[in-house]
């Protein structure tokens, strides 16, 4: 049966000061949780969650520390009565993760397993966990739908979020007092519709509309498009952009279902596929700014399309995503145009 008296109760989200986790935090804050961050700030502003608390004219607590840290786990539960976990915590650069195996398996497992040991300690059970498209592996037919088996993603960063997918069904196996929710997000995109937060990379961006968004602002001078010559319809790169606050209800919507026995995967995307040059011609439409671009190789490791079946969502957390890929482009514009250095002051 799902849980209908959460509300009120403390939430712990670790990264929360991270693009989804701060998103995530606001969401939770605004339905009348409690919320208290742990972040290392290894990929984040603490400027986030001041943001946050400004939007709702509610405080959190935040806690500075390291989610591969059983002595600061353990603190944090036996001070605060923590009621569930939404587990966000963890290095997310694919590119790095092949350069840098040891510490993304050691950040993303290691964390994830601390994690774990230090809530049943606590007799805490009930997760919301982090996962990602990519746990349907490279050969997958699309849609993804959660029914499939999962493959064996070609990245360690991949591989980390489908080994720690196993460890938490494994652990509801053996333990029925766990209850797990496996969110496997697509292409997340999009800030607050306030333009007050949103997503700010450190570095050169990894992924697409950080990029076209820094170019558009003047940081960046043009942007690299990752091959022409995809089977797709204009032959680059297909994927299911999903709107970050519509991942942040998400969570509130699968943390609210949390309390049956076992683990449940569920795909957060929009069920529609949008190519790169689509979405470079829609954030030219929306934004009024040129994108020069170059179309250069394939980025190894990219697939050609892919996108979500999200229906069992719908039916079984009653989410979907409600912006569409104007709204998506919009508040990604706002954001990076009112803030062109992001949460840094220059
Ligand atoms: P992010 O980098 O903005 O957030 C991650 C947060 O975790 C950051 O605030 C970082 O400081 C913190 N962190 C990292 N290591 C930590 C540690 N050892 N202890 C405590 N805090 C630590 O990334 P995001 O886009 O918000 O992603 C959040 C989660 O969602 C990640 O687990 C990511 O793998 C997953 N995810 C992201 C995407 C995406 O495209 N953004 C897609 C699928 C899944
Ligand atoms: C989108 C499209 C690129 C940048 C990654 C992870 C995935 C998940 C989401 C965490 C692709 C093209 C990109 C650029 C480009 N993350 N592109 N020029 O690769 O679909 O997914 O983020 O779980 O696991 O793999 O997202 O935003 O990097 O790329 O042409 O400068 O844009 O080739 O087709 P991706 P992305």
């Amino acid at each position: 049966m799902p849980d209908t008296d959460l509300q009120q109760r403390k939430i712990l989200v670790t990264g929360g000061a991270g693009y989804i986790g701060s998103h995530t935090s606001l969401a939770l804050l605004e339905a009348g949780y409690e919320v208290v961050v742990l972040d290392s700030l290894v990929n984040a502003s603490q400027e986030a969650l001041r943001r946050v608390e400004l939007l709702v004219g509610r405080s959190l607590t935040f806690i500075e520390g390291d989610v591969r840290d059983r002595n600061c786990l353990d603190r944090l539960f036996s001070k605060h009565d923590i009621h569930a976990v939404i587990h966000f915590a963890g290095l997310k650069a694919v590119a790095e993760s092949v350069a840098e195996p040891l510490a993304y398996y050691d950040t993303n497992v290691n964390g994830s397993l601390t994690l774990c040991q230090a809530m049943q300690a606590a007799a805490i059970f009930r997760l919301v966990f982090s996962s990602s498209a990519t746990v349907y592996g490279p050969d997958a037919p699309v849609p993804y739908r959660e029914q499939m088996p999962r493959g064996w993603p070609a990245s360690p960063y991949g591989a980390s979020k489908a080994m720690v997918e196993r460890v938490l069904e494994d652990l509801c196996a053996a333990d029925s007092r766990w209850s797990v929710a496996l969110l496997r997000y697509f292409n997340p995109i999009g800030a607050h519709e306030s333009g007050l937060m949103g997503e700010d990379p450190r570095g050169i961006p990894n992924n697409l509309l950080p990029f076209i968004a820094q170019v558009a602002v003047g940081r960046r001078g043009r942007l690299g498009i990752f091959g022409s010559d995809y089977p797709t319809r204009d032959g680059t790169c297909e994927r299911d952009y999903v709107h970050v606050m519509d991942l942040a209800e998400g969570h509130v919507k699968a943390l609210e279902h949390l309390g049956s026995s076992g683990s449940y995967a569920y795909n957060l995307g929009t069920g529609q596929a949008v190519s790169v040059l689509a979405m470079v011609n829609t954030f030219q439409e929306v934004s009024g700014k040129e994108i020069p671009y170059d179309v250069s190789q394939r980025r190894q490791g990219d697939l050609a399309a892919f996108w979500a079946d999200p229906t069992l969502a719908f039916d079984e957390l009653g989410w979907q995503a409600q912006r569409n890929l104007d709204d998506m482009v919009r508040d990604t514009w706002r954001w990076q145009a009112a803030n062109p250095h992001g949460y840094s002051a220059e």
